[in-house]
């Protein structure tokens, strides 16, 4: 294992809750109701898909213009950024800082593949951010998760192959687009929402480099062997 690449929504610090609130908040001012599950569905998905994704689930896929997208948008990005501007060190989730100083310990490298176009300024606000020795620009990505692309640019900045990247994801569409890239994946939250985790714990409390490297030992005896066989 010589690096780690980490989601940031629901996995460094609990903004997929205030993704949450400013979905929900945008989507009933346009009378289209929003609840948690919708919410799940959307874990990893761009602010565009996610609209789009919200709009066809109201029936309202036809009624807005261009510009009324973009509006609508806005809004909800500015809603969001109203909560993160409150963000500060110690809204870490459990264990990540503990975890971010063991694998800089031991010479493992950090990176970030998160769809958001906050990252950056998130990261900022909890002091992490000189962690990261790549941050991908999900702007300059051609598709989103759970294609495989953010994870393989990742490993790519940082100079590793993927057969030696672990991942840390919480949301459906990031795990497939871990194992789609060819790397350990490590989910966050419910067994039953992580199919295809080679690990999963249920709260970022639990990650530990200890956990991460015994996880992997046996997982990469697992490949060599199915490559022998
Ligand atoms: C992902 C979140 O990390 O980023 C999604 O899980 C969100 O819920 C996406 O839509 C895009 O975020 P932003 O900050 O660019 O709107
Ligand atoms: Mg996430």
């Amino acid at each position: 294992m010589k690096a780690v690449i980490f989601d940031l929504d629901g996995v460094i610090t609990d903004t997929a809750e205030y993704h949450f609130l400013a979905w929900k908040y945008t989507a009933e001012q346009i009378d289209i109701p929003f609840d948690r599950s919708m919410n799940e569905s959307l874990k990893g998905i761009s602010r565009e898909e996610s609209l789009e994704r919200i709009l066809i689930f109201g029936g309202a896929e036809k009624r807005f213009t261009h510009a009324e997208k973009q509006e609508l948008l806005h809004q909800k990005n500015q809603y969001y950024q109203t909560l993160i501007s409150r963000l500060t060190p110690e809204d870490l989730l459990p264990g990540i800082g503990r975890l971010l100083c063991e694998l800089k310990n031991e010479h493992i490298k950090i990176g970030l593949a998160s769809s958001s176009r906050n990252a950056r300024a998130i990261l900022k606000r909890l002091a992490v951010i000189d962690d990261f020795q790549a941050i991908v620009d999900p702007a300059a990505l051609a598709k989103g998760k759970p294609d495989p692309e953010i994870f393989l640019t990742a490993a790519t900045l940082l100079g590793v192959s993927t057969a030696d990247c672990a991942a840390i994801e919480d949301a459906e569409a990031g795990i497939s687009a871990i194992k789609s890239a060819g790397m350990f994946a490590v989910g966050v939250g419910r067994e039953q929402s992580m199919l295809g985790a080679d690990l999963v714990v249920r709260q970022t409390g639990e990650l530990s480099f200890e956990l991460l490297k015994e996880e992997w030992k046996q997982y990469r005896g697992k490949v060599l062997k199915s490559i022998r066989e």
